[in-house]
């Protein structure tokens, strides 16, 4: 028998073919902060937002994001992907930028509605694609003096994106960018705001000037231990070990989060530790993690005047093959989430 969502007549896309860009599809959803309390929201079409040119999130950055994806299951289901981790990622960002939180309950809600929305921009299963669902929140209102906007505007956009790999794995090299940094020993690095950003552009262009397409960030502080990739973490393996850096100024990765456990469940000896970056010759694996990509293998990484390989060419190596087609078949059902890490949208 068909699911509701595999009667829902899809949009005509090339699913396999789509980019990890932007792709209109019908609707957000948005919901007003306005004399301390939430509006209901409401599902729009418009793709613009209109605001004052004295808002805070323009000239301070006042803006923090979340990013994660929603999957047709093989029996038809469309589920998101540890969407609690998100809501909780964004509330620290919240805090820590003064804006309101987004309780539990508001974004789960903001996310289903924009899922049910666009249910035909959800990729069939098969396609490797997926639907990526962005909520965002924005100081608004005229300030000019420094504090926090009086008006909020929280929005969930869903665009669909293609599989990030077309023809199988395809390795990276990367380069630990000693010159620049993209967060603070005290500043936001652990929170998804824009400033981080645009302040890793400039590395992100000057590794890609020098041929690297990713860039590894070493801990602001001292610069000796790894942080993390400009949009993604470090991990690291080391035989039956799973490496992952313990550090202030790296985002938390769910996808990192979620990798540890598989990790664990199958046995490996899981340490979330400083990495000093005189480790790196003795990984046999490295891999950069996040919700795009779930593990884009690293086969060498070039720091000063030395590199350092991994992997197999091309290929990733066993253990981050492994764990990559572990987790991409959790999030399409094809194995059991025995973590609960599904959360099924009713269409
Ligand atoms: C700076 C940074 N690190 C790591 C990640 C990976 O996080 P996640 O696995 O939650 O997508 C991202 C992407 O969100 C990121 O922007």
């Amino acid at each position: 028998m068909m699911s509701k969502a595999q009667k829902i007549e899809k949009a005509p896309l090339q699913w396999s073919e789509l980019p990890f860009g932007y792709v209109k599809t019908d609707f957000n959803v948005r919901y007003y902060y306005e004399n301390g309390a939430w509006s209901r929201g409401d599902l729009v079409a418009d793709e613009s937002i209109t605001m004052h040119m004295a808002a805070p999130c323009l000239h301070y950055g006042q803006e923090a994001f979340e990013g994660l994806k929603v999957f047709e299951t093989h029996d038809g289901r469309i589920v998101a992907f540890r969407l609690d981790e998100n809501q909780k990622r964004l509330q620290k960002s919240c805090e820590r930028i003064f804006t309101p939180i987004v309780p539990p309950d508001m974004f789960r809600d903001a996310v289903h509605r924009v899922v049910r929305a666009n249910a035909k921009f959800v990729p069939p299963f098969g396609t490797g694609a997926s639907l990526y669902v962005r909520p965002l929140i924005l100081g608004m209102g005229a300030r000019i003096g420094l504090g926090p906007a009086d008006e909020y505007l929280f929005l969930v956009m869903a665009t669909p994106v293609g599989p990030y790999y077309k023809g199988g794995f395809k390795a990276v090299k990367a380069m630990v960018v000693e010159e620049f940094d993209r967060a603070a020993p005290l500043g936001v690095g652990d929170c998804k705001v824009g400033g981080n950003y645009a302040a890793g552009l400039r590395g992100e262009i000057y590794g890609k000037k020098k041929g690297y397409p990713i860039v590894l960030y070493l801990d602001p502080k001292e610069k000796r231990y790894l942080d993390e990739f400009s949009t993604s973490n470090f991990i690291g393996i080391k035989g039956n070990t799973y490496v992952t850096p313990h550090s202030e100024s790296i985002l938390p990765s769910v996808t990192n989060k979620s990798l540890s456990q598989l990790a664990a469940d199958m046995g490996m000896t899981v340490e979330r530790r400083p990495i000093d970056v005189a480790e790196l010759p003795e990984f046999d694996e490295v891999g950069a993690v996040g919700t795009a990509a779930v593990i884009t293998p690293v086969n060498l990484i070039h720091y000063r005047d030395r590199d350092y390989t991994y992997g197999s060419g091309d290929d990733a190596g066993p253990v981050i093959t492994k764990l990559y087609n572990h987790l991409s078949k959790i999030r399409t059902g094809e194995i059991e989430d025995k973590f609960n890490w599904l959360d099924e949208v009713e269409v």
